[in-house]
C-alpha cells in the first residue's frame, strides 16, 4: 500500500482528484495518510475532514522564526510517515532539510508544460495569465519531481491542453484542471503505486 502525504495550501480540487481516483479504482493500492496545509481555512482541509482524512494545519504565523515553522512541517510529514509527499497547489517553497530527506519522494503538479510559465512567480492565475500573454496555442500541466529549484526537478508527466478564442485566465486554469491536472497527477500516483514507476 503506497502512503501519501498530501500538502495543500487551496481549494484542493486536485486533492478532490486525487480522492476520487482512489475511490473510483483509477489509482490502486494507495491509502492518503495525511492531509498537511499552509493555511488553516484552506477548502482543501475540509476536503479531508469530509473524506475521514487525518489532516493537520502548520501555519508561519504561529511559529517565531522561519525555522521554527519548517522543522513543524517536516515533523508533521514525519509523523504520517509517507512512502511519496504530493504538493498539490502547495505554495510554500520547502525547506532543504525536507528536500534532501524525501529527495526522490516528494512529486508536484504545476499548471503549465515545463519549462514553459514556470518558476518563481508562476503560480495559479499567474502561469495562465502569462501563457495568454505569449499568445500560445497550445499549454497543460506538468508533474515532476521536486528538487532544490523552483518547477525544476525531472518531468515525470505532461498533458496539452488547447488555449482557445477568448479564453480568459480563469477559463483557461479551469480547462487545464480538468483535462490535465485532474488527469495526470493520480495517474503518476498510479504508476508509483503499480512499480512503473520508481521512487529512489
Ligand atoms: C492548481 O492549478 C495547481 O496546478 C497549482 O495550484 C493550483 C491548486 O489548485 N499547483 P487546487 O488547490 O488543487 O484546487
Amino acid at each position: 500500500m503506497l502512503r501519501i502525504a498530501v500538502l495543500v495550501s487551496g481549494g484542493g480540487t486536485n486533492l478532490q482528484a486525487i480522492i476520487d481516483s482512489i475511490a473510483d479504482g483509477r489509482i490502486k493500492d494507495t491509502q492518503i495518510v495525511k492531509v498537511i496545509s499552509n493555511k488553516a481555512d484552506a477548502y482543501a482541509l475540509k476536503r479531508a475532514e469530509e473524506n475521514g482524512i487525518a489532516s493537520e494545519a502548520v501555519v508561519r504565523k504561529d511559529f517565531t522564526d522561519k525555522e521554527a515553522f519548517h522543522e513543524a512541517l517536516i515533523r508533521a510529514v514525519d509523523e504520517a510517515q509517507p512512502d511519496l509527499v504530493v504538493l498539490a497547489g502547495f505554495l510554500v517553497v520547502l525547506p532543504l532539510k525536507m528536500i534532501e530527506k524525501y529527495r526522490g519522494r516528494i512529486i508536484n503538479i504545476h499548471p503549465s508544460l515545463i519549462p514553459s510559465f514556470c518558476g518563481n512567480g508562476f503560480y495559479g492565475l499567474k502561469v495562465h495569465e502569462a501563457a495568454l500573454a505569449r499568445g500560445v496555442k497550445v499549454t497543460g500541466a506538468t508533474v515532476h519531481f521536486v528538487d532544490e529549484g523552483t518547477d525544476t526537478g525531472p518531468i515525470i508527466a505532461q498533458k496539452a491542453v488547447e488555449v482557445q478564442e477568448g479564453d480568459t485566465a480563469e477559463i483557461l486554469q479551469k480547462r487545464v484542471m480538468e483535462q490535465a491536472e485532474w488527469i495526470i497527477l493520480p495517474g503518476v500516483i498510479n504508476d508509483i503505486a503499480c512499480g512503473k514507476i520508481q521512487l529512489k
